[in-house]
């Protein structure tokens, strides 16, 4: 989604800015631009549709001046189009504006400001909710308001999240930010001698890795020395930053054709890294240190929620899955965007897990807001980025260590999410004396084998790629699962349309012949996932029907299943795994099929059309 880089100091701020961009073109955009100022208050304001290549070449020679901002647009209010790409600026040229998040009520505030000065109206450069704030800030410093006044004053008439970095044109020494709500954080860099600005970390990372993040209602003035925040009726105060941790090797693509290759291939690691020291055997224990509530807390629990959106949906259905089956307590999942906005019944004596890779899913975040201020329940949030939103709003985190994911796919961090789910279904478990020391290492000692499952799963690319070329042109796919592979079927069809834009719909497959075998024909192709489970006959069953209607049938099922490979058109063996761990021997096939379809049909597999990495808007 929207990405935000500023940068002051002695260098030329332009290609700063764009590599900044660059950094951040993993979001997902559609276009972009930068606004460079010159220490004469000469302004340069250079925008494009598409992408950052296209910025580079519209603006030819870079223009001059050491303070500036840029941002990398999502589309949400206006097609994307070079004049609604930011920055933006007020009539006066003055004030320069780039954003993430919306502006509820962008329409209002721009009547407000038309009938302020009638002959302003339809002067407007763009279709963007943007285009009010530059205008807003403007109308405060006329009214002689300091410029972080001004933005505290516009920030009061926003509504909905929003996070904003500004400069004004007098003042080259100078640029802004400003954090309102949970629209995507603002990240200060210290450099030495220079300050960044940056939406998120990656774009700083050649520079620097001493950072401070914005928090919610602060505003920053950063010159080239360093920066300096206002709070709300508070003194001005110099913030304490700190240092991260990012492996600049980690966030390169290597050998890998695409990011989400390399990212497939991570799984393992990741999965050894975020299990490493959280599963002890002697003595058995699951999530021991590092994790904010007590046994104490987890034994007055009586029912676990799990939320997420996309792919951290389907880890929560799993997790559920886990929960009820390894700490027998009564669990459920929810999508974010749909439980926020309803008046669940949560408890008795709730626990709600919000699994969120990014951190800063807004939906998610906002049912987080939900359950604190209409519960106050216990949160705990599964994430893989230290220091998000989500770890300062939930009670205790459980960070994943899948280092940087780059693809806009989720692959690397959905495992490292289930690891994380299971090792929280048995620490639950043991808090509330479901299972016994011999129990509890016997859990733990299957997942210490998910890691090798993935492995071999990975081993299956070849396989999966022979298939993938036959389907090239399928036009759908029926995904079908049972039990707790279900989920799996359903992240199998998201894969599918995400970036191989096929459409693909995952099913519960008993469900499959109350509606959707009307679909299928020799042109319709099923994928069913059918390991040696409690539910295998069934699975079995739902192939026999999808042959008679003549369907192809790709089966992914335990290697060496003979009768499975005989009932299908096509069929993968993966490593027999326990019952409970089967979602990890399947998922690197289904994302390898999605991966070569949408290799065959050669698609901007890092960067699929219409999303991004992080949804921080509504
Ligand atoms: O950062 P989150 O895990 O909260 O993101 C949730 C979804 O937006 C995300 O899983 C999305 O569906 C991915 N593109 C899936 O690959």
């Amino acid at each position: 989604m929207c990405g935000i880089v500023g940068y002051v100091g002695q260098q030329s701020a332009g290609p700063i800015l764009l590599e900044g961009l660059q950094r951040l073109e993993y979001r997902g955009y559609d276009s972009s631009g930068i606004a460079v100022l010159d220490r004469d208050g000469a302004l340069s304001v250079l925008k494009r549709q598409g992408k950052l290549r296209d910025l580079e070449a519209a603006i030819g020679v870079m223009p001059p001046g050491a303070a500036g901002i840029g941002h990398t647009r999502w589309a949400t209010h206006g097609t994307p189009s070079d004049r609604n790409a930011h920055p933006h600026a007020s009539s006066s040229g003055d004030v320069v504006v780039v954003h993430n998040g919306i502006v509820e009520n962008y329409r209002s505030l721009k009547a407000l400001l038309d009938a302020a000065k009638p002959e302003r109206a339809r002067s407007w450069q763009s279709e963007t909710d943007t285009e009010v704030i530059p205008e807003l800030i403007a109308r405060e410093l006329n009214q002689g308001r300091s410029f972080v006044e001004a933005m505290r004053a516009c920030l009061g008439l926003l509504h909905g999240a929003s996070a904003i970095a500004a400069f004004h044109r007098a003042d080259p020494s100078r640029i802004y930010a400003a954090r309102k709500g949970s629209a995507g954080g603002i990240v200060i860099g210290y450099g030495d001698g220079e300050m960044y600005l940056a939406s998120d970390l990656p774009a700083l990372l050649p520079h620097t890795a001493t950072v401070y993040h914005l928090e919610d209602g602060e505003i920053a003035v950063v010159d080239s020395q360093g920066a300096v925040v206002h709070r709300v009726n508070q003194p001005p105060l110099r913030p304490v930053s700190r240092q991260v941790d990012l492996d600049p090797v980690a966030v390169a693509r290597g050998p890998y054709r695409h990011f989400m290759l390399k990212e497939i291939h991570e799984q393992p690691r990741a999965l050894s890294d975020t299990i490493r020291g959280r599963a002890r055997l002697d003595p058995p224990s699951a999530l021991a240190d590092e994790f904010e509530l007590s046994d104490d807390q987890l034994r007055s629990v009586e029912r676990v929620l799990v939320i997420g959106m996309g792919t951290s949906l389907h880890a929560a259905m799993i997790g559920r899955w886990w929960i009820e089956q390894i700490a027998g307590i009564p669990a459920d999942f929810d999508n974010a965007s749909e439980f926020r906005f309803r008046a669940p019944v949560i408890g008795p004596s709730p626990l709600v897990v919000s699994v969120t890779q990014s951190g800063e899913t807004i939906d998610t975040l906002g049912a987080m807001d939900h359950v604190r201020d209409r519960w106050g329940a216990p949160q705990i949030v599964i994430t893989n980025v230290e220091g998000s939103e989500a770890t300062r709003k939930a009670d205790a985190s459980i960070l994943l260590r899948c280092g940087p994911e780059v693809g806009v796919a989720s692959t690397k961090t959905f495992v490292g999410s289930l690891a994380a789910l299971y090792l929280l279904a048995c620490r639950i478990g043991r808090a509330r004396g479901v299972l016994d020391d011999g129990e509890l290492t016997e859990r733990l000692e299957q997942l210490l084998t998910a890691p090798s499952l993935v492995e071999r799963g990975l081993e299956l690319s070849k396989r999966c790629k022979e298939i993938a070329s036959s389907y090239t042109g399928a036009a759908n796919f029926l995904v079908l699962g049972r039990g707790i592979e279900h989920p799996i079927a359903m992240e199998a069809a998201l894969k599918c349309k995400e970036i191989s834009y096929v459409h693909a719909e995952g099913y519960a497959a008993g469900e499959m012949k109350h509606g959707p075998i009307a679909l299928l024909d020799q042109q319709f192709p099923v994928i069913a996932l059918a390991t040696r489970g409690p539910l295998f006959d069934k699975m079995m069953s739902a192939i026999q029907q999808v042959s008679a209607r003549q369907a192809p049938v790709i089966a992914i099922g335990d290697e060496g299943d003979a009768e499975l490979a005989e009932l299908a058109d096509h069929y993968i063996g993966v490593p027999p795994a326990n019952d409970l761990l089967t979602p990890f021997a399947l998922t690197p096939v289904i994302q390898l099929l999605a991966y070569h379809i949408a290799l065959a049909r050669g698609l901007d597999i890092d960067q699929p059309r219409n999303l991004a990495k992080t949804v921080t808007v509504e």
